[in-house]
């Protein structure tokens, strides 16, 4: 009996000489001189299979000829070194059986990314997809290694809640049996509760955001890397979104050097990704900004364009702290030294601008935060629960949320952020 072996180990050199079995999905064939070339696909790569007519016979030869792409097979045959095959290796075929049959599939080339949204349950098969998808494979492990290595606890927060965190705007509504409720933003508010109970958590979880601006950087549904600790102020959980980044940085490139060449991203670049990375307060954004002829008012966020020009001065992301109160949500804490600045920090993206991480030290006083709630038109009474843990035995504690398919979108050098996860959900897109 043959083995059943991948793709990739065979362009790996690991079964030269011998016989074996491959399953996958025929990725292109054509045939001359009586001569079946098949190039099949599996998830770890892609390799070339001959068959001769003789061989197979001719009722199995002409099957194989007019197999369709996609054809889920299995077949065997013995692998040889070969320099015209692509890769380098090829099967001499020996034993080919169609397992599904793919007749028309409907992706062909050129075709519009319109079109291949609507075909994503497909499309999601492409070589292209597969590399980012082992990517974000290897971005979500790594997420998790680093907190768990650093004794973080992870929990899980709830996703229907009764409050926001970022803002009333962004709100998803759901109907819960005749009440109003929420799809979550953020842990926040949960996080806040938590960390006073194991000290060091993250979360990685979905955030729903009602955005109704068509960026590129925006998805309705994304992926949210999230952590909280106790005892700690700004400065140290800005340490952990540098390190965080880096150590993600780093294991991709060992883990998926491959799919980031196919991807056009230089494999060399993402260890240089190393802390401290450039740092600047608001003011000095502001400044910098000016320099470059991009004029941001003071107080006024810094919006798509003013963080492209941002990103393009850089090669590793950029730490943006001391943001003006008026703009920022109401859990982050006053600046002691100017009560018109908050202790919050954000990380934007070198080369394509968007922040990847948002964060901020916490508002400690009761009464403070009260105010901002008020300021911010909630109703105190849905956050009572909530203002409990600056009631009792609250600390200093400080977090930050990254968003990981933002991180994705930049590692992979993707124009648009819908490629970062395989079914996105935008305010136009929300199937298949
Ligand atoms: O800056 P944000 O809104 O911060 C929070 O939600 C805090 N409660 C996080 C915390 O301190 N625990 O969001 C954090 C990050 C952003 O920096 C961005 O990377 C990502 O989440 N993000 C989005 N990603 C994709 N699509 C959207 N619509 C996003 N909105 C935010
Ligand atoms: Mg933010």
């Amino acid at each position: 009996m043959a083995k059943w072996v991948k793709a990739g180990d065979i362009l790996g050199g690991k079964h030269t000489g011998k016989k074996v079995e491959v399953r996958g999905w025929i990725y292109r064939s054509r045939s001359s001189g009586g001569i079946a070339f098949i190039l099949l696909r599996d998830s770890s790569g892609i390799v070339q299979l001959t068959f001769g007519r003789d061989q197979l016979g001719d009722q199995a030869f002409q099957e194989a000829e007019q197999a369709g792409v996609e054809t889920s097979v299995r077949a065997t045959g013995t692998v040889v070194k070969d320099s015209r095959a692509p890769g380098g290796y090829e099967i001499k075929g020996e034993s080919l059986r169609v397992v599904g049959p793919s007749a028309n599939f409907p992706i062909a080339r050129d075709l519009s990314d319109e079109f291949l949204l609507d075909v994503r349950h497909l499309w999601v098969r492409s070589q292209r997809m597969a590399s980012i998808f082992r990517i974000r494979s290897s971005v979500f492990g790594a997420i998790h290694d680093y907190f768990r290595r650093r004794g973080f606890y992870e929990v899980q927060p709830p996703i229907i809640t009764a409050t926001g965190s970022e803002g009333g705007s962004t709100l998803f509504e759901v109907d819960y049996f005749g009440r109003k409720l929420h799809l979550a933003q953020s842990w926040q508010l949960y996080a806040e509760a938590l960390v006073l109970s194991l000290e060091r958590i993250y979360t990685i979880a979905p955030s729903f955001r009602a955005e109704k601006s068509r960026t590129a950087r925006h998805l309705t549904e994304f992926w949210h890397a999230e952590m909280e600790v106790a005892w700690e102020g700004m400065e140290g959980v800005l340490k952990h979104g540098e390190e965080l980044i880096s150590h993600v940085c780093g294991t991709v490139a060992k883990e998926c050097s491959r799919d980031l060449e196919e991807l056009g991203r230089d494999v060399k670049s993402l260890p240089r990704i190393k802390p401290p990375f450039p740092r600047m307060t608001y003011d000095e954004a502001l400044e910098r900004l000016e320099e470059a002829g991009v004029e941001v008012e003071w107080g006024k966020d810094i919006r798509t364009i003013e963080e492209k020009a941002l990103a393009k001065m850089y090669d590793k992301p950029i730490v943006v702290t001391h943001y003006p109160k008026e703009t920022q949500a109401f859990y982050k804490r006053a600046d002691p030294e100017d009560p018109d600045l908050v202790l919050a920090f954000d990380f934007i993206a070198p080369e394509i601008g968007g922040e990847l991480i948002g964060g901020s030290e916490r508002e400690a006083d009761l009464e403070a935060l009260k105010a901002n709630l008020v300021r911010e038109g909630e109703d105190l009474a849905a956050y009572e629960w909530y203002l409990d843990t600056r009631r009792y035995g609250s600390v200093q504690h400080s977090g930050f949320g990254m968003g990981v398919d933002r991180l994705v979108q930049w590692i992979c050098k993707l124009d648009h952020i819908r490629d970062a996860i395989p079914f996105p959900r935008t305010p136009a897109r929300y199937a298949p």
